[in-house]
């Protein structure tokens, strides 16, 4: 039995990377490198798995949001990625990174019965980047 909680929050980044030069970051990131950066409204959705319980679920709802807020909402919701994020510095701050460091996030302070297997991010209505655990 799997159980997936959806959560939002806002953020701002500029895709760039010092390992490349001015043009080359302009060239394979396009507007996503403009200088003063752009804002999501993130969509995060946080799967667990396992056994119900005596109380016949798969996990307690609100330990689950208790961690995913201290953990993740509170780290980065209304945050610029690039510079107030710990667990991204050094990273390019693309979806499929942030993925990685929500699930960092999460791993660092994980007690709950059930199993983290998935975390997927909707960045935009199009993009929607799904991190098996
Ligand atoms: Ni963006």
């Amino acid at each position: 039995m799997q159980l997936t909680s959806r959560y939002r929050f806002a953020a701002s980044h500029r895709l760039t990377t010092d390992a490349l030069s001015p043009e080359e970051n302009a060239r394979i990131y396009g507007k996503c490198n403009n200088p003063h950066g752009h804002g999501h409204d993130y969509v995060l959705d946080v799967t667990v798995e396992g056994p119900i319980d005596e109380a016949g679920q798969i996990v307690n709802r609100s330990a689950l949001n208790a961690l995913v807020t201290s953990q993740v909402l509170a780290r980065v919701d209304h945050r610029d990625l690039n510079s107030e994020v710990p667990e991204l510095a050094g990273h390019v701050t693309t979806t499929e990174n942030l993925a990685y460091a929500v699930e960092r996030m999460l791993k660092s302070r994980w007690t709950l019965p059930a199993r983290l297997v998935r975390v997927r991010i909707a960045e935009t209505a199009r993009n929607t980047f799904e991190l098996k655990v």
